[in-house]
């Protein structure tokens, strides 16, 4: 793996949460605090990042994602170039790194890379030149750490002990992003408990959650939940004998009133979207009072402003 940190320690590109020191993480954390806005306020705003070009290059769709990569961009005075899989000159044959090539020679400072292909940001990181920083926007099945960074500052908001929390993640954990770097995250910053719960088949390697329980019983393990995080399933990820039956999940694991019962009566109940209602969880649930899914949203713009100003910055910052 690239190394994310320069000679200093400092953060140089941000690939994986995975090995990143418990103060880092924090420092991220608190940085993004400092850009949620107060209920009702304007978002916020500065002009930092003034000078500097910010290229989100998608080649996998996603909404959440790419656009809180732009407003936050936008809102510290970048400027932002959008590529997206589909429209870009990929499809005439160009490689990533051709991409990576062409926009660096226009002065992009930092690329945001959403991919498929395991590995690819990690390459581009080590390819740019050393004045540009390289973020993942969402790696294959195996990292998406501003999600994670997201999930984390979401959950601390409501509670902020993690050494005292039952953290139950629920559904295709085996083709996870999102459920590896929460799970980085959270060991790395001391959550007393992760569980992980999936049909048999979308079981996840033990060793890439270290610490987690893992079980297919969903009620007995929304027992005592502080948090429940529920998962799509990533079909795209999956062959066609992989993929369940949408009715059959629905039944066994589909997060519903009667299941979120089980957890404590304070649990809070995220899902990093798209979400399947209906599938993975009811729209009572969603919608409910226990929800916090649209904080997530929210956060995740605040926590895309830390990363870019940290990577991008032109002071202090890195
Ligand atoms: N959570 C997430 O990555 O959503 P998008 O695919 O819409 O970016």
């Amino acid at each position: 793996m690239t190394d994310q940190l320069d000679a200093a320690g400092r953060l140089r590109h941000l690939l994986t949460l995975d090995g990143l020191p418990a103060p880092m993480l924090q420092r991220l954390i608190e940085r993004a605090r400092t850009f949620v806005p107060p209920a009702a306020a304007a978002a916020p705003r500065g002009r930092e990042l003034e000078g500097r070009t910010v290229a989100n290059l998608f080649m996998e769709p996603s909404t959440r994602t790419r656009v809180s990569f732009e407003l936050a961009a936008r809102r510290l005075g970048a400027d932002v170039v959008n590529i997206e899989g589909s429209a870009a000159s990929t499809v005439k044959g160009e490689t990533l790194l051709d991409t990576v090539y062409t926009l660096q020679a226009m002065r992009t400072d930092l690329f945001v890379i959403r991919t498929a292909e395991s590995g690819a940001p990690a390459e581009v990181a080590r390819r740019v030149a050393d004045d540009v920083a390289v973020v993942s926007g969402g790696e294959s099945h195996l990292s998406h750490p501003t999600q994670g960074l997201l999930d984390t500052l979401t959950i601390l908001q409501r509670k902020p002990d993690l050494d005292r929390l039952v953290v139950c993640i629920v559904g295709d954990i085996a083709h996870s992003r999102v459920a590896r770097s929460a799970a980085q995250a959270l060991r790395t910053l001391g959550v007393r408990e992760l569980r992980l719960v999936s049909p048999p088949e979308l079981k996840p390697a033990p060793h890439e959650f270290p610490g987690a329980t893992w079980d297919s019983g969903l009620d007995r393990m929304l027992v005592d939940a502080d948090v429940i995080m529920a998962l799509r399933i990533q079909k795209e990820r999956m062959s066609a004998t992989e993929i369940p039956g949408a009715s059959a999940y629905r039944e066994q694991y589909g997060i519903n009133r009667t299941r979120l019962a089980r957890a404590r009566p304070d649990a809070i109940v995220m899902h990093p979207g798209p979400m399947n209602r209906g599938i993975e969880i009811e729209s009572d649930v969603a919608d409910g009072p226990q929800s916090v899914i649209w904080t997530q949203v929210a956060n995740g713009v605040a926590v895309r402003m830390a990363v870019l100003l940290t990577l991008a910055g032109r002071s202090q910052a890195r």
